[in-house]
């Protein structure tokens, strides 16, 4: 579900025509649907209607203050992991008593300013960590939440790079060292274990690996209760996938995740956090962009539009599929041809579509780049000096510039020469 419609042949962003944004802003730009966002934000807490339960957007998904913003307002909580997300969760209005922090690597000064603003838990993903915690909670005089990240030991069924529940990856303690660790954290001073914590993988298509990480929770819960920890509440992660491409099977919805979810935790008693970036921001975002040039090469004809992989990482970094229209709609009988649509950068990797089904284009013509919100703008670099990618939020009617575009002078000027090569 989303808000980007055709109305009168040309693509809408709730009631804005998008060329009219892209005239005025320039491309390539990033156009998010505010009423998406609070769309998808009322599926999941709906979902978890009946039980004690908090949804906490995943910032790295999209970290636009606009964005959190409207998030905020709408009753969400944050999971952040680092110190630059923290700062805008608070900074967005976003009480503290509704941030998680996760991450393995936190450092002591996000581990600090999470404890003096009392944040709702901690993820600790290692003894190390714990332990540092533990003193820096004592040093405060305060004690700090927290849920130790198990790593279940489950195939997540996505793509490699974005599998997070395996033994050899890098996250969580093992489970079956977890009642050790536990029993570790239970004897740290400044420390109070209220859960466990789970995340197994982004962009999951099937429910089955949620569903074998959820029962080995469950099973943990028990052994730990039995040790005397008082498990009071699940962080389930987040990881439920979307649809990118028009053509496949559609994802499980987030009821029947939700289903899922309190078949768990009823049971349990518990309370469930959960932690969705990618389904509440995915769908709220189109990439704008431009076409430069066409070209027919020896063996396949190519639209060269003015966004690159330095804008949007996904196609390049992870083969991503992101489906791709055309801002004015042709008639259906309009003849159409296979086309790689591809950016400007200098490797060939720049690609955001391969013999994608698209009308005839010419310069200027507006595509679309869609489910860019989330892992789109966060992702951005300036990768061939060109400046980073603007930000536009719309509500109904109304559109701002959440982000202008990175002026290129004043990040030129962030580049200090030294002494000896100033003159
Ligand atoms: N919680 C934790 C601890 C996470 O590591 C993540 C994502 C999430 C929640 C949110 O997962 P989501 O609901 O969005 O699937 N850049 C990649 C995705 C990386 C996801 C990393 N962790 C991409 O563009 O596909």
């Amino acid at each position: 579900m989303n808000h980007f419609h055709y109305r009168g042949g040309i693509l809408f962003a709730e009631d804005v025509p998008l060329p009219v944004i892209a005239d005025a802003v320039g491309t390539p730009v990033y156009v998010y649907a505010q009423s998406t966002l609070e769309r998808h934000l009322t599926v999941f807490q709906e979902a978890l209607a009946g039980l004690d339960h908090l949804v906490c957007f995943a910032v790295k998904a999209n970290a636009n203050m606009a964005v959190l913003r409207a998030l905020a307002a709408r009753g969400a909580g944050a999971d952040v992991v680092s110190l630059g997300e923290l700062e805008r969760a608070v900074a967005a209005g976003i009480p503290p008593e509704r941030i998680v922090f996760s991450g393995v690597g936190k450092s002591l000064e996000e581990l600090s300013r999470g404890v003096a603003l009392g944040i709702h838990q901690f993820n600790v993903e290692s003894e190390p960590e714990l332990e540092r915690l533990s003193h820096m909670a004592q040093a405060q005089g305060r004690t700090a939440q927290i849920s130790l990240r198990v790593n279940p030991d489950v195939a997540a069924r996505t793509h490699a790079k974005i599998a997070t529940g395996g033994a050899e990856t890098k996250f969580g303690i093992p489970w079956t060292r977890a009642r050790a660790v536990y029993a570790h954290a239970a004897r740290l001073p400044g420390l109070e274990v209220a859960g466990i914590d789970v995340h197994i993988g982004s962009q999951l298509t099937d429910l089955e690996p949620f569903e074998q990480a959820f029962a080995r929770v469950a099973h943990l819960v028990g052994q730990l209760r039995e040790d005397g920890h008082q498990i009071r509440r699940l962080d389930l992660g987040g990881g439920l996938g979307i649809p990118y491409d028009p053509a496949e099977p559609e994802p499980p919805a987030p009821a029947d995740y939700g289903r899922l979810v309190q078949k768990l935790a009823k049971p349990l008693g518990v309370s469930v956090i959960v932690e969705p970036g990618r389904l509440i921001a995915g769908n709220a975002g189109v990439l704008v962009t431009r076409v430069l040039f066409t070209k027919e090469g020896e063996a396949r004809r190519f639209a060269v539009v003015d966004g690159a992989m330095n804008d949007l990482l996904r196609p390049a970094m992870y083969e991503a599929f992101h489906h791709i229209d055309t801002v004015r709609q042709t008639p259906d009988n309009a003849p159409r041809y296979d086309t790689d649509v591809v950016g400007p950068v200098c490797e060939t990797a720049d690609i955001f579509g391969r013999a994608r089904s698209l009308p005839a284009l010419a310069q200027g013509d507006l595509l679309v780049v869609r489910s860019a919100g989330a892992y789109g703008a966060v992702m951005a670099s300036t990768y061939n000096s060109r400046p980073l990618v603007p930000e536009v939020l719309v509500k109904d009617d109304q559109w701002h510039v959440v982000r202008p575009r990175l002026d290129e002078a004043f990040w030129r000027g962030m580049d200090k020469l030294p002494p000896w090569l100033a003159h």
